[in-house]
């Protein structure tokens, strides 16, 4: 009950940076989890994560436009702000920062981070990075917390962090999951029935891709065909964009597993 009282929802930069800068001068240890709402299992284990290990905890909740393509869903992105400053208020956060678009770029925007190296192979995050910036910027946070559900991202912005000298710890959390293997994502809303009953075959197709390398096959080409006829089978309302092995940490396509 105490925690639930001492939350504060702040929509300007301004605020937010004074409100860190007041803690570090405190020498307090702070955690951000970047976030873009409607709260799920998985966002919960990224929140209760920082308050176990930092004295104060900021969330920032930002559906973030520039990392959205022309044709992406920025508009029809889910949005619950009541339930999700609810959620944060009951996880112990010190700070839920919800900004306006208008509030994190002016309309003059001008610059950008990407980190082109470990983006060429699969989907570019140079909004992501350019966010993900912004907000250590404001908040100089000590350490910041991430799902490991998207490994690209997590990657991306550990380089980003490395590359720029960027004084804060990034924390890859591990995937929260359905009951039946589903990873837990805010966009899974947008499944039919059909396809919700379907989508737990991509993760089967990836134990089933680990499992033929654990048993002694080394060449990548032939895994992807593996998951490729798998899914063709198990998952046939589903389109690939891409399935790819490569190195966990620079991201580049691997054609011999190591
Ligand atoms: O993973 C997300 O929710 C977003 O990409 C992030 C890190 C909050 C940046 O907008």
């Amino acid at each position: 009950m105490e925690m639930e009282k001492t939350m504060q929802i702040i929509h300007s930069p301004e605020a937010l940076h004074s409100v860190c800068a007041e803690w570090r001068r405190q020498g307090l240890k702070t955690a951000l989890v970047p976030t873009m709402g409607y709260y799920h299992a998985g966002h919960a284990s990224l929140i209760s994560y920082a308050r176990s290990v930092a004295d104060k905890v900021i969330v920032s909740l930002f559906v973030n436009p520039t990392q959205f393509g022309p044709n992406e869903d920025l508009e029809a992105y889910p949005r619950d702000f009541e339930k999700d400053s609810a959620l944060v208020r009951e996880l112990g956060g010190d700070v839920l920062y919800a900004p306006e678009p208008e509030n994190m770029y002016a309309p003059d925007h001008a610059t950008w981070v990407e980190v082109p190296a470990l983006a060429n192979t699969l989907c570019g995050l140079r909004g992501v990075c350019t966010v993900v910036l912004k907000l250590f910027m404001l908040a100089q946070p000590s350490l910041a917390v991430f799902g490991e559900k998207d490994w690209q991202q997590l990657a991306i912005i550990k380089k980003m962090v490395s590359d720029l000298n960027v004084p804060v710890e990034v924390v890859g959390r591990p995937i929260v999951r359905e009951a039946d293997g589903l990873a837990l994502s805010s966009r899974n809303v947008y499944l039919t029935p059909e396809e919700r009953a379907q989508a737990p075959q991509i993760r089967k197709s990836l134990e089933m891709a680990a499992g033929l390398a654990a048993g002694g096959e080394r060449d990548a080409a032939r895994i992807i065909e593996a998951v490729r006829g798998y899914l063709a089978e198990h998952l046939p309302t589903g389109e690939e964009d891409y399935i790819s092995i490569v190195d966990p940490a620079v991201l580049t396509k691997v054609d011999r597993i190591e």
